[in-house]
């Protein structure tokens, strides 16, 4: 089956490698068709996975569709690929398309749709069995067959001042849900945020299914966090108040490491120094992730991320604006 992810384009690369991360969690071989800007397009034999459960991760796609064909956006290629391109099922259709193109008129090819999908079928635009859509762009036209539309308003749901605790520190819902991604985390592993402040990160990881541990130098934290955990109604987890050093290793080896390092301004250090803060921090979370495991860290300051390096090997980074006036570097680091 081949699937095409219609990304949301707030970032150049975390949508598709989110996606990947997703992916490699619910052991789907997949082999890539196209990735770009606009969409990624992949093929696998795996018809069997947790497709909903997976579907349910993503915070970065929009839609995830059966991938029908794509094409140069001219009515003639269009017309040509629609009608080699048949579906099977039965049931009646709509027709729908997303235009990204300052430069192209969305009619003609809604219409060409249309006129090929339709035929021979009731046309529903309110609730049909199968909708076709359209994305177009300047350089293509991706036609799919709706499989899922993703939730993304239930990070805005999720948002900070709706819970009984936060504070300025806390994660966007949508952030931390990519953090915990790209861990790689399957359902029922155990994820560890040692500085887990309010419980951003672990309240995602929390509802994906992971089984979850937090920890955090502030009281405060563990119990402002707790209540948010509960208010979620998230049962697997453990918390306790500790320094980054201290944390005990009975807790044993955890599958996956995603935290957000203090970053001096808001959060306390406790008046450590930044940098002998993140070294311990480094150090620590690799004695407590078990071997090939990753780490997913939150940094502020990308001439930190290096000092990682004595540890782990770096998988991928990304810079991604966090707040108005704060850039955050995330680094997937593996052991
Ligand atoms: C950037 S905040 C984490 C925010 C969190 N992701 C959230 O959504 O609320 C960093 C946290 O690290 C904690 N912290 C600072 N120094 C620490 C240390 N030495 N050991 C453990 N936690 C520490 C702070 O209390 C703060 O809650």
């Amino acid at each position: 089956m081949k699937y095409l992810f219609e990304l949301s384009k707030e970032h150049k690369k975390i949508p598709t490698s989110e996606i990947i991360a997703c992916l490699k969690s619910e052991n789907i071989c997949f082999s890539i068709i196209e990735s770009n800007e606009d969409v990624f397009i992949v093929e696998t034999d795996s018809d069997d996975f947790n497709f909903k459960r997976f579907s349910e991760r993503l915070s970065y796609t929009y839609y995830i569709d059966r991938y029908l064909f794509s094409c140069p956006p001219s009515i003639v290629d269009l017309k040509k690929e629609a009608i080699k391109n048949k579906i099977e099922s039965k049931g009646s259709i709509a027709v729908r398309c997303k235009n990204r193109s300052k430069n192209i008129n969305s009619q003609d090819i809604i219409r060409t749709l249309a006129d090929v999908y339709s035929s021979g079928r009731e046309v529903e635009l309110d609730n049909p069995d199968l909708e076709v859509r359209g994305l177009i762009t300047d350089s293509a036209v991706y036609i799919g067959l709706k499989l899922i539309e993703i939730n993304r308003s239930q990070f805005e749901e999720r948002k900070v001042q709706f819970r009984p605790f936060f504070s300025p520190i806390s994660l966007h819902p949508k952030i931390a849900r990519l953090m915990v991604n790209l861990s790689s985390i399957k359902n029922n592993e155990t994820l560890l945020d040692p500085f887990c402040g309010t419980g951003g990160i672990l309240i995602e990881a929390g509802i994906i299914g992971a089984k979850i541990i937090g920890s955090d130098i502030e009281e405060k934290m563990i119990e402002g966090c707790k209540k948010n955990l509960d208010f979620y109604k998230i049962k697997n987890y453990k918390l306790f108040c500790s320094d980054i050093g201290d944390i005990s290793k009975d807790i044993g080896k955890v599958d996956a490491v995603v935290t957000d390092l203090p970053y001096g301004k808001s959060t306390t250090t406790k008046g450590e120094d930044m940098s002998k803060l993140y070294e311990r921090a480094f150090k620590n979370i690799s004695t407590l992730l078990k071997e090939n495991g990753k780490a997913v860290i939150g940094l502020s300051n990308k001439d930190f991320i290096n000092l990682g390096k004595k540890y782990f090997s770096i998988i991928e980074k990304h810079d991604l604006r966090a707040h108005r006036s704060l850039t955050r570097y995330f680094v997937v680091y593996q052991k």
